[in-house]
């Protein structure tokens, strides 16, 4: 078996890895279970393209129990755990190509070892497998059922090649399921972004005042948290709805440009770019605290914070920076206001992923199957897909749900039956 990973020797650590996270992963390990049974992948050639941790080889393993002839290789070059590569590849027999910090020559090279499996089924993780399709292995596109994508930023450029007439094999949005949405960007990025925020700076919430930009899936998750541990929240939007929700769910609402001389903590949930800039900065009080949790590290305009000060004390703490403004006052950036959850702590837990991978297992059955004709474009993921998943959660936290007589699901089709 032709593989590509750092030190086959790591490969013990890794298999604790990923048993560790799979302890945390019960939809995965019931579908793993089922797949087993069912063998609904038998023979499909499979290339995913994924960061390659414990959590996704739990995909893999799941993957492979459907049937699959799976290939993986990394989604990003800095977010390989080598000891997981060792093991998938050693332990559990999947080809894996990836390394932790591959130069961008290998990061490709190992994309093109992932295709050269000839997949019929692909797996991606921001687009950059399904784009080496579209520009170097057209050859491949005829036999391809489809792809999956697990991300924002993936399903954006998807989206655009899309609209520009470009997309040439089906894909299926996973990132925009609910089930994703709901654990990922909500409790996921809520309870890892405090965690980033207090390793990195050790500070008690309770309290203090804390900023939240964006009350959006993350916004939500994270001011719900941060109240949980004590602060006063404030927040901060730009859509009516969104911030009457944060009135209704009682936040203090106002503009940043006022919350800026109250907050001690600030936080940019958006997706937006420069939510924090010069008049914000210099409103702030001496301490506080800056960080951000969206995609990427533009929430926070570092340029105009750089030009504002006459000193920059680099690693006053690991992962803090202190910025000594014009003003004489000192405002402190977690993680150079790259993701805090990834700067200062570890991501998502595996609970979080179980969910995704869950809609990933799935999305990859149902494309598999082939029952419905899949044109060339962006598919949201089938609703019975998102309900199964949520189904299966509730079950392995042994929550019981009702389900609707007869009479009831009559009655809510209908449109005969008004006031009695
Ligand atoms: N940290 C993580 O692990 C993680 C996980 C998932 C998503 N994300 C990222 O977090 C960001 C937000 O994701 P989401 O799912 O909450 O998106 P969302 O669209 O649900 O919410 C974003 C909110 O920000 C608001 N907003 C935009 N510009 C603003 C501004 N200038 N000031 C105040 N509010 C503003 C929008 O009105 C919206 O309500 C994205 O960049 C996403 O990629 C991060």
């Amino acid at each position: 078996m032709d593989f590509d990973v750092k030190d086959e020797g790591l490969a013990a650590e890794g298999k604790r890895r990923i048993e560790w996270a799979d302890r945390d992963m019960p939809v995965l390990r019931a579908i793993r279970e089922r797949f087993e049974k069912e063998k609904p992948l038998k023979g499909i050639k499979m290339s995913a393209c994924l960061h390659i941790t414990a959590e996704t080889a739990n995909l893999a393993r799941t993957l492979q129990a459907g049937g699959a002839e799976l290939v993986l290789c990394a989604s990003n070059p800095l977010s390989t755990q080598d000891d997981v590569a060792a093991s998938l590849a050693t332990d559990y027999g999947i080809p894996v190509f990836a390394i932790r910090g591959e130069d961008t020559d290998t990061y490709y090279r190992h994309i093109q070892s992932a295709l050269a499996h000839g997949p019929q089924v692909t797996m991606d993780d921001g687009a950059d497998l399904v784009s080496a399709i579209h520009t170097d292995r057209t050859d491949l596109i005829p036999s391809i059922l489809g792809s999956m994508e697990e991300t924002t930023t993936g399903v954006i450029r998807l989206r655009a090649m899309e609209k520009d007439g470009a997309l040439r094999i089906p894909v299926v949005a996973v990132n925009d399921a609910d089930t994703k949405h709901l654990f990922d960007n909500r409790y996921g990025t809520g309870q890892s972004t405090v965690d980033g925020i207090i390793r990195a700076t050790d500070i008690l919430l309770a309290g203090k005042t804390i900023v939240a930009a964006g009350y959006g899936w993350c916004g939500r998750g994270f001011a719900m948290r941060a109240r949980g541990m004590g602060a006063n929240v404030i927040v901060t939007e730009v859509d009516p709805l969104r911030a009457l929700e944060a009135v209704m769910d009682g936040y203090r609402v106002m503009s940043m440009e006022r919350a800026a001389a109250e907050g001690d903590l600030f936080c940019t949930l958006t997706g937006d770019v420069n939510v924090l800039s010069e008049k914000h900065f210099l409103a702030m009080k001496d301490g506080a605290i800056l960080c951000n949790s969206g995609h990427f590290n533009v929430e926070i305009d570092l340029k105009a914070l750089k030009g504002i000060s006459k000193e920059v004390r680099e690693g006053v703490r690991e992962f803090v920076d202190a910025y000594v403004l014009r003003n004489g006052r000192t405002v402190y950036l977690v993680g150079e206001g790259r993701l805090v959850n990834l700067a200062a702590a570890e991501g998502h837990p595996a609970c979080v992923m179980d969910m995704s991978f869950a809609v990933q297992a799935l999305a990859s059955e149902y494309v598999a199957r082939g029952e419905t004709r899949l044109e060339p474009k962006v598919y949201n993921v089938p609703d019975e897909i998102d309900k199964a998943v949520a189904r299966l959660k509730l079950e392995s936290m042994g929550v019981n749900i009702d389900t609707l007589t007869d009479e009831q699901t009559r009655y809510l089709s209908s449109w005969t039956s008004g006031t009695t």
